[in-house]
């Protein structure tokens, strides 16, 4: 079988984990047990987690003149990911998050930096990349405006969209109108349908897959809800998951798999990817989803 070819237009992010047993209070400084840098950033994490599992991944974003920005180049390369189209943006730094993981859960601040150089001319000028793509992957640590034109390119040409709507952000009705799927967490889905008018809480609902941690994974298949239960597993990291379950769920619809069958193998993904510290560090290959994958599926 040909292998889906993904563009993930996005965020590249170093990011910075700092491992502790509680979580400082306001004023207070603790001892922490490790720190480490990982790369990452919702993008190219997704770009990783889709080219482990077999895809022809392109990376469409912006790194600063330094070397975080050097060394996520390299990763993505050493990771299969074609970089032809991560540009150095001159003037800034590249992003990067400040990641506490602290009982089986995490906190972040993302500084953008250079991810805030992809603007809507940057996106416009790469058309010819979105064009020749199976499926276009995006997230909200670009500009949106970028990630609405991003859309629009891509429903010009017919490629299914998959945006996940994270860091959540109030979403224009045309970005909603122009995406095939969203893949909200919870709590973004709850914003989401909070902020919503009448056409818009119709149109998340009827598209949304969201992905519910531990407890699985939830969408709607027109009236029926379907509930595909999370693996259990020996949780490390939380960071990274959803972006494993983004990029897992393209490859697969990019495979033009039925979308309950996409969800299952992208939630077993999903679930493999937190056993280990660092976001892209647990994504799995594909024989490792393949094999729990197989089992699951009768
Ligand atoms: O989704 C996890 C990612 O969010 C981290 O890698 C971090 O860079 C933040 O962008």
């Amino acid at each position: 079988m040909k292998k889906p070819r993904i563009t993930v237009l996005g965020s590249l992010n170093m990011d910075l984990v700092t491992v502790t047993e509680k979580m400082p209070l306001q004023g207070e400084t603790i001892i922490g047990q490790a720190f480490s840098t990982f790369p990452g950033g919702k993008g190219a994490n997704q770009a990783v987690a889709a080219a482990r599992l077999g895809a022809e991944v392109y990376m469409l974003g912006k790194v600063g003149n330094d070397l975080f920005g050097i060394k996520l180049k390299e990763i993505l390369t050493e990771e299969n990911v074609n970089v032809d189209f991560v540009d150095v943006a001159t003037n800034t730094e590249t992003g990067t998050a400040s990641i506490i993981i602290s009982d089986d859960d995490n906190r972040i601040i993302v500084v953008p930096g250079a991810n805030k150089e992809v603007t809507p001319e940057w996106v416009t000028s790469h058309e010819e990349q979105i064009r020749k793509s199976d499926i276009l992957l995006l997230q909200l640590e670009i500009p949106l405006e970028s990630v609405k034109v991003a859309a629009q390119i891509a429903k010009k040409h017919k490629i299914p969209v998959i945006l996940n709507p994270a860091p959540y952000q109030i979403l224009p009705t045309v970005l909603l109108k122009d995406v095939t799927y969203l893949t909200p967490n919870e709590h973004e889905f709850k914003q989401l349908l909070e902020e919503a008018t009448k056409e818009e809480f119709d149109i998340i609902r009827a598209k949304s897959i969201i992905t519910r941690g531990g407890e699985g994974v939830e969408f709607f298949l027109n009236t029926e809800k379907i509930l595909v239960n999370a693996q259990k597993v020996d949780v490390v990291d939380t960071t990274g998951a959803g972006d494993t379950f983004n990029g897992a769920f393209a490859v697969e619809l990019g495979k033009k798999r039925d979308i309950k069958e996409a969800v299952l193998f992208a939630s077993i993904a999903g679930s493999l990817s937190v056993t280990k510290l660092g976001a892209q560090s647990g994504m799995p290959s594909l024989n490792a989803v393949k094999e729990i994958y197989e089992l699951q599926k009768c």
